[in-house]
This record gives C-alpha cells, structure tokens and sequence, in this order.
C-alpha cells in the first residue's frame, strides 16, 4: 500500500481541523465514568479513539454511536454516553486492546487500577514495544498491584485493582499521559493524590475534570484532586492543533501558498507550535476566536514565509510533542540551523520518531542529524522526491506527505494509512487543499 505525491504550483485552500484526539479520549473516558447521562459531539472517529470506546464497551460502558459527519471528511461521531456513576466499572471477560493508543492505555491504568476487579491491557505490535514504566511506578507509588513485562515494563499490563490509598507523586518529566493517569486514579483513591510536574503539559483533563464537578485544585505547577463522582456532561470537541500543524507548516513552507486551517484548538498548553512559528518568523494570522467546552479555539492561516532556524527545548516541548516531526521538516526550509533538544520521549513513541523521522528526510536530500534527545537541522535544502516510508507511524505518514508537497520530483510513501490512527481524512483533506498533489492513492 502507498501513495505518491508531488508539488502542486501553487496552494490555495481551507479546511476543517479534524476532531482532537486527546480530548476525544477524555471526554467519553471521564464522561463513562460519571453519573448520568452525556452527548459528545465531533468525537474523533480516528482508530486510537475508537479504541477507547471498544475497551469501554467491554468494561459495560453503554456507548451508542451515530452519525458520521461525511461531509467535512473529518470522520467525527455522535456519542450517546450512559455513565457507570456509583455502580463503577464491570471485570472485562477478556483482554482490553487498546490498538495503537498509548493514551488509552495510559489513562485506563489510572482507571482499572482503582477499580475493584482484575483486567490485562494490551495492545499492538508497536504499543507493546513502549514503556509504562512512568505509569506503573506512579501508581504503585499510590499503592497499586500491577505489573508488566521486563524492565522496562512493557505491556502486556496486568492489574489487580482495589481502591489506593492516594498519596503524592513527583512526576520525573512533563506527560499529560501520566498526568492523567494520576488524576483517573485519584477519584477514586482514599485520600486525595497531589502531583508535582516540572512543566506545564497539555491541561485538557484538568480543565474538562472540573467542568464536570471534581474537586481539583492547582497551585503553581501542583494539582491536587480530591476523591468524587464526577457529574456526565455534554462535550463537543474541538479541532485538533496537532492534526492542523500539517496544513500550517505546508502554507509556510510552500513558495506560493495560503492555506486555512478552521476550528483549531489554541489551548496555551498545547500551542507551543503557533509561538515556534512567529519565532521563525512565519506568516500566520489567528481569526474568529471562539470558545468550545471550555477550549479556546480559533481559525489559523498561515502563508509562504522566509523562516530563520529557530532553538526549542526545555518547557517548550511537552507544548508541541506532537508537532516535533513536521517542525523538523520546516527547519529544512528555513535559513540556518534549527535545534530541537530535551525531547528524548519522541524516542518512545509510535516510534522511534528521532530515528524515523530523520532517516526518512534524508533520503529526501535533508540536512538532518540525530542526537540522543532531538535533531539538528541546517536549511535551506532543497529537497528531492524519493521512496519513503511511515513506519506505520501515523505523524510520519502526514509530515512525508507534505515533504513530497514540498520536493522536487514524486515522493512515494508506504504504509500510508496509518494516519487513521489520528487522522483518518488527511488524504482526503490533501486533496481539497492541494487537487492533483496525490496523483496516485493505492491505499
Ligand atoms: C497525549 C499526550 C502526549 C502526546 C500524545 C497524547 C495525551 O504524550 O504525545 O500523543 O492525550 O495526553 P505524553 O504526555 O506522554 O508526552
């Protein structure tokens, strides 16, 4: 399976950001939990989010699904969400598989760990290559039996859940993931649970969690959250700015291009992406802002720029994790070089995305370096088509498919449908905003 694309002359387009995935997860998660009843609108169809609904189903959520929304091509659905309330979650009859998802099986941990009832989540090919080790150390810290394979704990995840004593934990990086977990487990704990973070990470549970009634406090970069029956309540979500940095990093990279992006989550805590832009000197301007279920969102347009090489790192990256692989393709285009450090997480995702993600730009013709914790990227380079690869690595399928947007020649890339993991109408949108750039689709 694969796709071919090339540069179009010229971009001139405007598309619907796709459903945010992180908040898809959330609100059918806290939403299943709660007492009552809930709709969540423009939920993300995409393959990691509908994972989560499978595993809750098995855990007797009632979860109706309805309604695709074909004619935006963003995939989304119409949720109908029963919360389980006092009566809590049922033992699963079988193995929870959680695909693809990190985040689902992150933040159920949280979940299956307070719960009295026994449960293995496993996932993957890839999800069963990364570490729950940050996990799994939290929530044993808070009195948790759970366990997994080798050092490095890799999933299958074994649980015996019983309600945990609460305490506080001292997260050793910035993870909304791990965040998340601690804050799943301290609903429903003994005691409340306090987490320190070295850095701000996406904020999507905090702010969702006390829409919905928990008692959570923050104090500086310390939350706190106390034990508690959150309330069901109807979400709609917005667009994901993960999903639109693609069509934002193609308009400022592009040499005659203009390209909109609309309904774009501009939470401060997930736009690091937007400030590294205006750091490069891009061209971008943010319109119509509104707010959606308490997230500030906004139509974004950005146009071709000249960028100057930029230097991110520290606090920034838990701010743009998911962006890191298109950024590293914008530094091929921008004037000096970029370095991206303190990002040695990216090494324990999907995939080993440092690996990935330089191993295929160069063959493109990139001027890109590896280092333990990031890249090195000097531009301009112009670069060449060539027969590439994801990796089945959905972020790396739609950064190569914008580099072939942007290459000489015709740029193949294999393993294209992973971007349903997070994406499932890139294609499609590539083809609104750019008609003939894919010219041929073996999907
Ligand atoms: C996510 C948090 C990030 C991100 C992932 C989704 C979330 O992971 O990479 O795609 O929804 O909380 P970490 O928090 O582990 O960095």
């Amino acid at each position: 399976m694969t796709v071919s694309v090339k540069s179009p002359k010229r971009i001139q387009g405007s598309v619907e950001a796709p459903s945010d995935k992180s908040i898809s997860h959330r609100a059918v998660i806290f939403n299943a939990l709660a007492k009552g009843n809930s709709v969540i609108q423009n939920f993300s169809a995409s393959a990691d989010c509908m994972s989560t609904v499978r595993c809750l189903r098995q855990l007797g959520a009632q979860i109706i699904t309805s309604n695709t929304n074909k004619l935006s091509h963003n995939y989304t659905r119409t949720l109908r969400v029963t919360g389980f309330g006092e009566n809590g979650i049922s033992e699963p009859a079988n193995v929870l598989n959680a695909g693809n998802s990190g985040t689902t099986m992150r933040l159920l941990m949280g979940v299956l760990a307070t719960h009295e009832i026994n449960s293995v989540l496993t996932g993957d090919h890839s999800l069963r290559s990364r570490p729950m080790i940050r996990e799994i150390r939290a929530l044993r810290g808070l009195g948790a039996q759970i366990w997994a394979r080798g050092d490095r704990s890799l999933p299958p995840i074994s649980i015996k859940g019983e309600r945990l004593s609460g305490g506080h934990y001292t997260m050793p990086e910035a993870s909304a993931q791990l965040k998340s977990t601690l804050l799943l487990a301290g609903l429903r704990s003994e005691k409340s649970v306090t987490i320190d973070q070295p850095h701000i990470s996406r904020d999507h549970s905090e702010r969702m969690l006390a829409a919905m009634g928990a008692s959570i406090t923050a104090n500086g970069l310390q939350l706190t959250i106390n034990p508690g029956l959150i309330q069901a309540t109807d979400i709609s979500v917005p667009g994901d700015i993960s999903s639109a940095s693609f069509w934002l990093a193609l308009g400022l990279c592009h040499p005659d291009s203009e390209v909109t992006v609309r309904n774009v989550n501009i939470n401060p805590s997930r736009a690091g992406f937007l400030q590294v832009i205006e750091e490069m000197g891009g061209t971008i301007r943010i319109t119509n802002h509104t707010t959606q279920s308490g997230e500030p969102i906004a139509d974004i347009t950005t146009s071709s720029s000249s960028l100057s090489a930029t230097v991110v790192e520290g606090s920034m990256i838990p701010l743009l994790i998911d962006e890191l692989p298109i950024l590293a393709l914008m530094a091929c285009f921008s004037k000096g070089t970029t370095v991206i450090k303190d990002a040695s997480s990216l090494r324990v995702k999907e995939t080993d995305r440092i690996f990935t993600t330089t191993h295929e730009l160069r063959k493109m013709g990139a001027n890109i370096q590896e280092t333990a914790d990031g890249m090195v990227i000097t531009g301009i380079t112009s670069l060449h088509g060539a027969t590439t690869s994801s990796h089945g690595d959905h972020r790396l399928a739609m950064t190569l498919g914008v580099a072939g947007m942007l290459a000489k020649g015709d740029t193949t890339i294999a393993y294209p449908d992973s971007t349903r993991i997070s994406y499932p109408g890139f294609w499609d949108d590539l083809e609104i905003i750019a008609p003939g750039a894919l010219f041929s689709n073996e999907r």
